[in-house]
């Protein structure tokens, strides 16, 4: 079993050395960041981006790397949000959307490359019979969402707490409601914790509910792993219950295997929301699903007194050409699954790179995922977790995704940041087919000084 150090004292994020140091090291940033306070709530753009003493101002990015503003290099595991699996600029990508913006970047009308952007989804993604686009991964959980209630006549709609769907009413908020949200949407929007018994007692004691919507790696790209038996049962049930099964693969979509979850487990949901890598970094999503669903969206009536449609939906821009040719060149180099499978394997080193330097210190952390994301359970309770205690469901969902303290992440994330690396918040990563073993030495690297780093302020 893991020892774990319990410090005497933790150094306070204010005095922290690993702030100090970043500060340090990223003072054009920091400019940037005071002329942003008073810009944007918390100088920020995104929650994401938010960090502490401030975030980075990036100046350009290539491949797997990005420079910030003050010259500092990074190995990027943020990839614009999940986004980016073929890594910045990939040179395909960049040709499709160079050529599209000399063409025009808006018709305001149909164009050849949607159709071959939506056919693309189509031949991939196995629930795809019919595709809406949108603009964002929340734009397409609200769609599906609306659908499934539409195709029901049902007002509630069931996801799984810690799994993220964006910031539209029904899903903001972990449950109960928010600041701003109407009670009546809260009341309807149900929380149920991801555990199939739980489900099934919410599934039988009412008839109302139209749909489940889920992350089908689990909460956070598999932070708090579900699995294929999981997915197959929850299949089987949903159908039982009539009710609209969605998987959410805005992160998974063309990340897990070229169709996704649902290619790589075999399960076939209702609905599919797709954004992020369907886009190739450009914004871009959509919902894709049984024809029967879909096509509420469709005219109505004859063709000699059309009625709108059932479900109405506009957006300037939905499949926008540059975002149709950043897709269509996206998906088409993903095709074949080598480069997914890379991403894969690159992850994997990396996961088992950090759990080596873990164990040489005998510390009861850990790093799991699966496919191409890497997380980091931090065990304050030191009970000797492993990887196989997390995949069999004996940590709790709570302690893998809520479970480390803000302070701690701002002072992993700077620590990385100060030795060249940027992770994600989780803390993380997502690891892109361009990565190469370069990029992992130096993770491994800075890992190691992170490490160091912690220990000498308490925190290990
Ligand atoms: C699983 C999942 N669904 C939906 C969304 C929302 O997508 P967007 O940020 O494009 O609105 C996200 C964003 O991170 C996501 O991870």
């Amino acid at each position: 079993m893991a020892t774990t150090h319990v410090p005497a004292t933790r150094t306070p994020l204010s005095e922290s050395p690993i702030l100090k140091a970043y500060a340090e090291k990223t003072r054009g940033s920091a400019r940037l960041a005071a002329r942003a306070q008073t810009v944007f709530p918390d100088g920020v753009t995104h929650f994401a981006r938010f960090l502490q003493p401030h975030a980075i101002y990036v100046a350009h990015a290539s491949g797997p790397r990005k420079w910030d503003v003050d010259g500092n290099e990074y190995v990027d595991y943020v990839g614009g949000h999940g986004a980016l699996i073929l890594g910045h600029s990939y040179p395909s990508v960049v040709n499709a959307v160079t050529e599209q913006i000399g063409r025009g970047t808006h018709y305001g009308a149909s164009h050849a490359l949607e159709v071959q952007w939506g056919e693309l989804i189509q031949e991939m993604v196995p629930s795809a019979e019919r595709v809406r686009f949108l603009s964002s991964g929340t734009e397409a959980t609200h769609m599906a969402l609306r659908l499934a209630r539409a195709y029901t006549g049902k007002p509630a709609v069931v996801r799984f707490s810690g799994h993220f769907h964006g910031w539209h009413d029904h899903v903001a908020f972990p449950s109960g409601g928010a600041a701003g949200i109407l009670t009546g949407i809260a009341e309807q929007s149900l929380v149920c914790a991801p555990d199939l018994e739980k489900l099934a007692q919410l599934l039988a004691s009412r008839d109302d509910i139209a749909a489940v919507i889920l992350e089908p790696t689990g909460a956070t790209f598999g932070q708090a792993p579900l699995n294929g038996d999981f997915l197959r049962h929850l299949r089987e049930m949903t159908a039982k219950h009539n009710a609209i099964l969605i998987f959410d693969e805005v992160v998974t979509g063309f990340r897990v295997a070229p169709g996704g979850a649902q290619q790589h487990y075999g399960v076939k949901p209702d609905m599919t929301t797709l954004a992020k890598i369907l886009a190739g970094g450009y914004p871009g999503a959509a919902v894709a699903g049984r024809a029967d669903i879909l096509e509420l969206l469709n005219f109505r009536g004859d063709q000699d007194k059309p009625q709108p449609p059932a479900v109405p939906h506009q957006g300037t821009f939905n499949a926008s050409p540059v975002s149709a040719a950043a897709g269509v060149a996206t998906l088409n180099a993903l095709r074949d699954g080598a480069i997914i499978d890379r991403a894969n394997r690159t992850a994997a080193a990396i996961r088992d790179g950090m759990n080596a330097a873990l164990q040489r210190r005998g510390l009861g952390w850990r790093v799991y995922g699966e496919f191409s994301g890497f997380h980091l359970f931090v065990n304050r309770e030191g009970d000797g977790a492993g990887v196989e205690d997390i995949y069999a469901g004996r940590v709790s969902a709570a302690r893998l995704k809520g479970g480390t303290p803000m302070e701690l992440i701002h002072k992993i994330r700077c620590g990385f940041l100060l030795h060249g690396v940027d992770v994600t918040g989780f803390p993380g990563g997502l690891v892109s087919g361009v990565h190469t073993g370069a990029d992992v030495d130096r993770t491994l690297a800075a890992f190691e000084r992170v490490l160091g780093m912690l220990g000498e302020e308490g925190e290990l």
